[in-house]
C-alpha cells in the first residue's frame, strides 16, 4: 500500500463524537502501552503521527486518523493500566465498549498483544467479549525485537493457547525496531481496501 497521506481527523473522548460512519475502520484494541500508537506510526511510515509513550496511559481518546482519503485507522485508549485513577479507567472502557456494541459501521480489529508476556486477564477478558460479540480481530504480538527468535516461537504457542485460537487463526508478530510484520498487516487490508 503507497501512503500517499495520512491525517489526524479527530480525537473523540465519547461515543457521541466519533466521525460519521462512512468508511472503513481499522480500530486497534490491546493494553496499555502494548504499542498501539506505534504500529499506527510504522504501518504508516510516519514517525510522529499518533503520539506514543513509555509511559502506559498516553492515547486518552479515541483518535481518527484518515489514510489516502479512504480509510480510517482508529487508535483507542488502552485498558487495564493498573495506576490510571478509576474516573479514566471507566471511561477509556465505555469509549471502548460503546464503540463495539453501538458503532453502526464496517470495522475490523486488531487486538495487540505484548509478545513477551502471557496474555493478561484482561486481555482474556477483552478478547473473548470480542469474540462474543461476532467480532474476529486479527491478533498482533507486539516488540518481538526484545526476544530472540526461537523464544518467540514458544512464546507464539503460549499465546495462541491462552487466547484459544484455531490454528488457521491469524497472527502477525510485530516489531516496530525490525520493521517485523509490516507486510503482513498491509497483504492482509488490502484484501478490504
Ligand atoms: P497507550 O496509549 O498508553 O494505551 O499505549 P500504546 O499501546 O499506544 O503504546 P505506545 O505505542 O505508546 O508504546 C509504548 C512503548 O512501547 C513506547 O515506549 C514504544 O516506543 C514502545 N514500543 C512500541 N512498539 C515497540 C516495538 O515493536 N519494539 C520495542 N522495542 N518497543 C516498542
Ligand atoms: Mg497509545
Amino acid at each position: 500500500m503507497i501512503i500517499k497521506s495520512a491525517e489526524i481527523i479527530t480525537s473523540a473522548a465519547k461515543f457521541s463524537q466519533l466521525p460519521e460512519p462512512d468508511r472503513l475502520e481499522l480500530v486497534l484494541i490491546g493494553k496499555s502501552n502494548v504499542g498501539k500508537s506505534s504500529f499506527i506510526n510504522n504501518i504508516l511510515s510516519r514517525k510522529s503521527l499518533a503520539r506514543t509513550s513509555s509511559v502506559p496511559g498516553k492515547t486518552r481518546t479515541a483518535n481518527y486518523y484518515l489514510v489516502n482519503d479512504d480509510f480510517y485507522i482508529v487508535d483507542m485508549p488502552g485498558y487495564g493500566y493498573a495506576k490510571a485513577s478509576k474516573k479514566d479507567k471507566a471511561v477509556f472502557s465505555k469509549l471502548i465498549y460503546d464503540f463495539l456494541d453501538r458503532r453502526d459501521n464496517d470495522f475490523i480489529v486488531f487486538f495487540l498483544v505484548d509478545l513477551r508476556h502471557e496474555p493478561t486477564k484482561n486481555d482474556i477478558k477483552m478478547f473473548s467479549d470480542l469474540l462474543e460479540r461476532d467480532i474476529y480481530p486479527v491478533v498482533v504480538l507486539t516488540k518481538a525485537d526484545k526476544l530472540s527468535k526461537t523464544k518467540r516461537k514458544a512464546q507464539e504457542k503460549i499465546i495462541r493457547e491462552k487466547l484459544e485460537l484455531d490454528e488457521d487463526d491469524i497472527v502477525i508478530p510485530f516489531s516496530t525496531e525490525e520493521n517485523l510484520g509490516r507486510d503482513a498487516v498491509w497483504e492482509f487490508l488490502e484484501k478490504y481496501i
